[in-house]
Formats: structure tokens, C-alpha cells, sequence
């Protein structure tokens, strides 16, 4: 087991990818601190973690767009646990499309508050714990929209993008501190975040939703989605010992559709 002993705070651990990745570092011996607002994702899944293996799961509501609520949620965690999390996964995110004419600045701010000064607030409040231990692990869950661009998704690119930013600097910063800090760069993943992209294609261009799928496959050299299983399985190097020498990079889950 790659992860024993160690203790890891996954934002958006209530489905999707988040919930992939605490399911696999739990396999992985880890103890889990599963985030996001909805009670009761995170409760089924914490569920899901404690009936299958022999470690610890804590659901813990908290929403990354606010610095309070996710000094909340770490304190939380603290009280349960009696220590800080080794591993913090930004996962959480929200992607809204629209032609960057037809958007608004409130747009614009909710992609940047939750997607990038989420990840901010989170790893604000993590890192001082991984410091003071001499080893530590982030992983970003960005996307390929944070190295290049598409149309209709301008906010959430510009948040991806600034991820990679505080990734490679952050990396840099720390790299001599046991701690390394990555991003992961995922195409379209089978989650509902997809599934309400296909609503969305469906509803703005009146392809059928098996049209749509087949357009979002297509992007991809693979001609498929990928898996949030596939996402968590790099995200286990990312967060282990075997890991240790990965720093600073933006690895593409995708099929091949980013060659960068
Ligand atoms: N699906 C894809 O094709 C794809 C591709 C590339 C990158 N990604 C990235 O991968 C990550 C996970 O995506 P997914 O596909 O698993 O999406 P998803 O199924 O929509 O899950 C998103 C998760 O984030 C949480 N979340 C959203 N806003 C939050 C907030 N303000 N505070 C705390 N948690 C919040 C959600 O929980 P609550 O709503 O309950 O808070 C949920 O648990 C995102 O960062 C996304 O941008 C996804």
C-alpha cells in the first residue's frame, strides 16, 4: 500500500473524480478527509470508504470559494483526526459554457473564486502543517483547458490556466521542503460535469445528446471518455513516496488530445 499513514483532504470528494481519488487513496491506505457542500455525496461516499477498506473517512462540508469555511473545514478535520492532512487534492470545480460576449463579470468571478482562489484558500491553509513536517503533497486537478484554449469556455480556461500558474510556482517554491506540487490535466472525463455539457450541447445547438456524445469523444485521438478512475490512478504516483521526484509538472489524462 503506497498511501499508509497518511491522511489526505479532497476537495469535491462527493462525486466524480474527487470521489475516484479518495476511493483509490483509501485502497491506498489513507485516511480521508472527503470535501464539498452537498451533505450527502460526501456522506455516501465517506460510507463507501469506511465498508470497503481499513481506514478512516470523514465527510466534511465545505465550500472553497469562502477563505472561512475552509479554515473551518481543516479545523474539523484537525478535531477529528488530531492532525493536519499530508495530501490536499484541489478538486473542486465548476465549468459554465456560454460565448465570452454573452457572459457576464459574475460569471467570470464564480469560475475564478471557486476554481483558482479555491485552490488558493485550500492550500493557504494546508501547507504551514506540511512545512513544519518536511513532506507534503498537493495535487491540482486542472484540466488541458489550463494549457490551451477552446471556445465557449473562456472563465474556466482562464481559471485552469491560472492553476497551472500556482502550481509550477508553488512547486518551485517548495521543492526543497519534501513537498512537491503537481497539477493533473484531464480531457472529458465520464462525470456528470460532462453529462450536463452534453444538456448544455443539446440544448444550444438541438444535436441529440448520443450527437454531442460522439463530438466530445471524437476530441480525443482515443475516441472515448476517460475514466475519473484513471484520473485517481495518477493522482496515487502523484501523492506517493514513488512520486517524490514528479515536481511542478501538468500531467494530460486525455488520449492524446494535448500533446503539451
Ligand atoms: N469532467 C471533466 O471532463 C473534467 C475535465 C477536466 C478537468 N475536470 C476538473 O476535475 C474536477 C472535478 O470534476 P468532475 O468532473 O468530477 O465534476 P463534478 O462531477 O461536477 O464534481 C465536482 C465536485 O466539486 C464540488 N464543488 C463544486 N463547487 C464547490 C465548492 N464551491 N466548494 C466545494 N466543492 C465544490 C462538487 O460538490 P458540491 O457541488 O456538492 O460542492 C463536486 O463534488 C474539476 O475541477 C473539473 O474542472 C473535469
Amino acid at each position: 500500500m503506497r498511501l499508509e499513514n497518511k491522511l489526505a483532504f479532497i476537495t469535491g470528494g462527493g462525486r466524480g473524480i474527487g470521489r475516484a481519488i479518495a476511493l483509490a487513496f483509501a485502497r491506498e491506505g489513507a485516511s480521508v478527509a472527503v470535501a464539498a457542500r452537498t451533505r450527502e455525496e460526501i456522506e455516501r461516499v465517506a460510507e463507501e470508504i469506511v465498508g470497503q477498506f481499513k481506514v478512516e473517512a470523514f465527510a466534511v462540508e465545505c465550500d472553497v470559494a469562502y477563505s472561512e469555511s475552509v479554515k473551518r473545514a481543516f479545523e474539523r478535520v484537525n478535531e477529528k483526526f488530531g492532525r493536519r492532512p499530508d495530501i490536499l487534492v484541489n478538486n473542486a470545480g465548476i465549468v459554465e459554457t456560454a460565448a465570452f460576449i454573452k457572459t457576464d463579470e459574475a460569471m467570470w468571478q464564480r469560475h475564478l473564486t471557486v476554481n483558482l482562489t479555491g485552490t488558493y484558500h485550500c492550500t493557504r491553509v494546508a501547507l504551514p502543517a506540511m512545512i513544519e513536517r518536511g513532506w507534503g503533497r498537493i495535487i491540482n486537478i486542472a484540466s488541458i483547458a489550463g494549457k490551451t484554449g477552446a471556445p465557449y469556455i473562456s472563465a474556466y480556461a482562464a481559471s485552469k490556466h491560472g492553476v497551472l500558474g500556482l502550481t509550477r510556482s508553488l512547486a518551485l517554491e517548495l521543492a526543497s521542503k519534501g513537498i512537491t506540487v503537481n497539477a493533473i490535466c484531464p480531457g472529458y472525463v465520464d462525470t456528470q460535469m460532462t453529462s450536463r455539457g452534453i444538456e448544455n450541447i443539446v440544448d444550444k445547438t438541438g444535436k441529440s445528446a448520443d450527437e454531442a456524445l460522439k463530438a466530445i469523444k471524437e476530441s480525443s485521438p482515443q475516441n472515448r471518455l476517460i475514466t475519473p478512475e484513471e484520473v485517481a490512478e495518477v493522482a496515487v504516483l502523484l501523492a506517493s513516496q514513488e512520486g517524490r521526484g514528479i515536481n511542478g509538472q501538468a500531467i494530460n489524462v486525455d488520449g492524446g488530445t494535448v500533446l503539451f
